[in-house]
């Protein structure tokens, strides 16, 4: 079984699956932090890996940037290869006052200035949210394991390059805490077929100071949002 974009065999992708945007991260991710990595898929280099986390079986694809390439990543996952918990890994840029650099945010929910959603819901606004069960998990986990993290609303833009020029004022109005492109899309396809997202970001981006992480920056808040991240995505194997 293959699908249009992921060449996998039926049964080869785990049923908790992580998904940084870059395909390289993915890779990364994989030589670092699972067992026995395999790749799994390299359609349009978008690289795919199965291995184990302590022990539970665990993949980690690349998506793509915004929502259009991530939603159809999703849709084939769960469809077509029977993924259940999927939990995107990303960076975000912050909206909000009390949130910097290297901070983590688990995202509860996603607002969007894509039409997607509504396009599948017969025009009606559709509230993004994560996934209640995995959203207690990772908060729980991130209790214990991160130094400062957040949880709330993000806005999932289409537009990384944005021509509102009063976009952050109005994001902060509304306490949505940061920028990112892809949850929205993600916890839309996952609540129509039934499996369990979430969003956990790092912030490479103060929107408010105008900070900006380095690559090489990144490298600490990266490893605390994988382990966060992996942490709940075997938290759903039964014991
Ligand atoms: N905008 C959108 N997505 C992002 C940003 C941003 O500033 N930073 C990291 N991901």
């Amino acid at each position: 079984m293959t699908t249009p974009h992921i060449q996998a065999q039926a049964g080869e992708i785990a049923e908790s699956c992580l998904l940084p945007g870059d395909p390289l991260r993915a890779k990364f991710i994989a030589e670092h932090f699972l067992a026995q990595p395999r790749q799994i898929n390299a359609t349009r280099n978008m690289l795919g890996y199965t291995g184990t986390y302590r022990g539970r079986p665990v993949s980690v694809m690349g998506t793509g940037m915004g929502m259009p390439s991530c939603m159809l990543y999703a849709e084939e996952l769960i469809r077509e290869y029977r993924v259940k918990r999927l939990i995107r890994v990303g960076s975000c840029g912050s909206t909000d006052a009390g949130i910097t650099v290297n901070d983590l945010l688990i995202a509860a929910s996603a607002s969007t200035d894509s039409s997607a959603n509504r396009n599948q819901f017969n025009g009606y606004d559709f509230a993004a949210a994560a996934d209640f069960n995995l959203l207690e998990t990772a908060v729980n986990a991130a209790r214990q394991q991160v130094a400062r993290f957040h949880v709330g609303n993000v806005f999932s833009t289409d537009s990384f390059y944005h021509p509102d020029k009063k976009l952050v004022a109005t994001l902060n109005r509304m306490h949505i805490l940061a920028i990112e492109m892809e949850a929205a899309g993600l916890y839309a396809v996952a609540a129509r077929h039934r499996a369990q997202a979430l969003a956990i970001l790092t912030v490479s981006d103060d929107l408010v100071t105008q900070q900006h992480l380095s690559a090489e920056q990144r490298e600490r808040s990266f490893q605390q949002m994988i382990t966060l991240a992996l942490d709940t995505a075997i938290a759903g194997y039964p014991d």
